[in-house]
């Protein structure tokens, strides 16, 4: 924060002027995934040997129009075989990137052509999609953000990727990528914070002036219960698609891989600091740090209306759906004493000599038959229940769906959902992509050792 205080006399006026204007179309030609090294740690230490897309932690910022194409050839220059999945993207189900059900593992020196349009304006994120635990955690995900036709009026975007690493006194990755401690507790959770790349991230903004913050949880495991300090707005998008109504801002719970799209207005007196907070066990930290300048204008904008909406297939018929029930077990101190692995019924202890310390509908690991087949067009009902001592981001691959709420409402639509422990919450939507689809928990460490399933639309 000091340094952010020498920062507050700089005078940036002029560099926010005029409207912000994205740069259409940065679809690169190529991403090449390879070791690299960044400067994650503070200054004075090493740079951390990763793993990025073009070497860079995150990986570059993709930028396309709503209906644009993205066709890009991604080269393996890792010493894994890796493949890349679009996060949130409603995507032909070729080009998904789930290596073993949607295509092979591109093998280490061999590259694959990703091509496909994107439906949906928002914000969205591309990571590896083997070895994910892995290959996530040593830097492997970067953001995919799709502009609306109409954008709302902003003075600035700024996308901040949220992260976490663990690193060693020499800020190396920790080694302990198949740690079954950690997939049987929370996950791998680091111990460095980081927002796009950079481990105290700020900038400088003027007084009213109105931003667009794109906010994508990249981490593997650790979710972050954020609020504002001085940036008062709301939460117009979530996952992506646009919410019916923008929501005043107060806090906000981004588990791995859900992202949220906030309008905020900078409130607070020039060579002040406003923040965007992370709640930790030691206190609140500071995750992202605006210095105010001098006034954009005198009195901040008015409340926005609500982002365009998406062309999501409408949620019908819902009282005949057909219902499918997901169960979790598992972890530390849960109480499952078996479960099938590979054909297998296996103790937990058997189990975890195989890696695997959860299972869906008493599944271990990705299961041969899927979980459901689904008919193109008809609605589905999914009945969550998570009986395990730990909270799990659910993640449905191709489709975004909402929850049934308690009162029989419609929640915002997401493609991932925090489930806490013992809780039994329920979604739904329309099979209407094609495919065989993955649906897994995003904390990574436990998709690997047992939260995965998928389910087929024919
Ligand atoms: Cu973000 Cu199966 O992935
Ligand atoms: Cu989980």
């Amino acid at each position: 924060m000091k340094a952010a205080c020498a920062l507050g006399g700089v005078n940036l006026a002029g560099s926010l002027s005029g409207s912000f204007a994205p740069a259409f179309a940065s679809s690169p030609s190529t991403l090449v995934a390879k070791p690299a090294h960044a400067q994650l740690a503070p200054a004075g230490y090493p740079k951390t040997p990763i793993w990025g897309f073009d070497g860079q932690v995150p990986g570059p910022e993709i930028r396309l129009m709503q209906g644009q194409r993205l066709t890009t050839v991604f080269e393996n220059a890792l010493p894994q075989a890796s493949s890349i999945h679009w996060h949130g993207i409603r995507i032909d189900n070729g080009m998904d990137g789930v290596a073993g059900l949607t295509q092979e593992a591109v093998p280490p020196g061999e590259h694959f052509l990703y091509d496909f349009t994107v439906p949906d304006a928002g914000t969205y994120w591309y990571h590896s999609h083997n070895r994910t635990y892995e290959q996530l955690a040593r830097g492997l995900g970067g953001p995919l953000i799709i502009e609306e036709r109409t954008p709302p009026e902003v003075d600035e975007e700024i996308v901040l990727a949220l992260d976490d690493w663990r690193l060693t006194e020499q800020a190396t990755l920790h080694d302990s990528f198949d740690s079954l401690h950690d997939r049987a507790h929370a996950g791998r959770i680091g111990n460095w914070i980081t927002v796009n790349g950079q481990g105290s991230w700020t900038r400088v903004v003027q007084r009213n002036a109105r931003l667009r913050l794109r906010l994508i949880n990249m981490a593997n495991a650790r979710v972050f219960e954020l609020s504002a300090k001085s940036l008062s707005g709301w939460i117009v998008a979530l996952d992506g698609m646009p919410l019916d109504q923008p929501e005043p801002l107060s806090s906000l719970t981004l588990a791995p891989a859900q992202r949220a799209d906030l309008l905020v207005d900078v409130d607070g007196s020039p060579g002040a600091e406003v923040f965007l907070l992370s709640q930790e066990r030691q206190g609140s930290f500071a995750l992202a740090t605006f210095v105010v300048s001098d006034d954009k204008r005198a009195h901040p904008l008015e409340a926005p209306a609500p982002l365009p909406a998406n062309p999501a297939t409408p949620l019908v018929g819902l009282e005949d759906a057909r219902r499918v029930d997901l169960r979790m077990e598992g972890g530390a101190r849960g109480r499952m004493a078996s479960a099938q692995y590979k054909g297998e019924t296996l103790d937990t202890r058997a189990l975890a000599e195989r890696g695997m310390a959860w299972a869906l509908n008493g599944m271990a690991g990705m299961p041969d038959s899927p979980l459901a087949e689904l008919q193109t067009g008809e609605p589905v009902r999914i009945i969550l229940v998570n009986d395990t001592a730990w909270p799990h981001a659910m993640h449905v691959h191709g489709h975004h769906f909402q929850e049934i709420l308690p009162d029989g409402g419609l929640g915002p639509l997401r493609d991932t959902i925090l489930v806490h422990r013992t809780e039994r919450r329920e979604i739904a939507f329309m099979a209407d992509n094609p495919g065989k689809w993955m649906m897994h928990c995003h904390m990574l460490g436990h998709a690997y050792s047992g939260m995965m399933t998928w389910f087929t639309v024919g």
